[in-house]
């Protein structure tokens, strides 16, 4: 059986990275969450207080920076500069601010080429912004995950109260439509279905439900 490349893009918390992982253990293959390296290096960015805004110095910094995706036993585990830092990534303090660092040119220039390196292969599923549009447009499926901002920001809170953190709708409701807009309306590489992606509105369908129909794309293709 041949191994393929998956590319799953959509907005904030469209549920990619759970149906991407499902569906990278059902077929053994990687699974990379792309999102994670941007969340990285902005984790380290606040860390040695460099200027979010500033691309050059920001590009220095990446260029300084080793970040690993490994896989773990809950999951896929991101290390930076060989300290796991899984959790610590996905504080408000980063998912607030990682957009800021996302839409600067050299910044995703060298996150593509990195994310390139880890696709070369085949057989990985990959989730993000501009996978199927950028990272891998050759990619032998493209899933463009859609649902609504209150549907995603419901389930980003039930997420949350499960998890124990502290969680607030109305403020999930607003980030999550503050990150949209600026994924969308950057100047590189915008969030953006690629025109060859099949769009999945998941808004009424369960997790099993979206993992099945993307199967069912994969078993045409193998
Ligand atoms: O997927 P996740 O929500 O963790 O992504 C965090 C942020 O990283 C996104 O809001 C976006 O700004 C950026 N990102 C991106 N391109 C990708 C993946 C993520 O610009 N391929």
């Amino acid at each position: 059986m041949s191994k393929i490349s998956i590319a799953i893009d959509g907005p904030a918390a469209a549920g990619k990275s759970t149906v991407a992982k499902i569906i990278a253990e059902k077929l053994s293959y990687i699974y990379i969450d792309t999102g994670a390296m941007y969340r990285a290096i902005t984790y380290k960015a606040l860390q040695v207080n460099c200027e979010l805004t500033d691309e050059s110095a920001l590009n220095d910094l990446l260029a300084q920076t080793k970040i690993d995706l490994l896989p773990g036993e809950k999951g896929q585990l991101v290390f930076l500069d060989g300290q796991e830092v899984t959790n610590e990534i996905r504080s408000a303090e980063v998912t607030n601010q990682v957009s800021i660092v996302a839409k600067h040119r050299l910044i995703r220039e060298e996150m593509v080429k990195r994310q390139q390196q880890f696709g070369a292969n085949g057989g990985v599923v990959m989730d993000g912004r501009d996978i199927g549009t950028h990272v891998l447009p050759h990619a032998e499926i493209k899933v463009f995950l859609l649902a609504s901002v209150q549907e995603r920001a419901e389930r980003r809170y039930q997420e949350n109260l499960e998890k124990g953190f502290p969680a607030d709708l109305e403020m999930l409701i607003k980030e999550i439509a503050a990150r949209d807009k600026l994924d969308s309306e950057r100047e590189v590489a915008p969030l953006k279905k690629a025109e060859d992606a099949v769009e999945i509105d998941t808004t009424s369908l369960s997790i099993q439900e979206v993992v099945e129909k993307i199967l069912v794309l994969v078993e045409e293709r193998i």
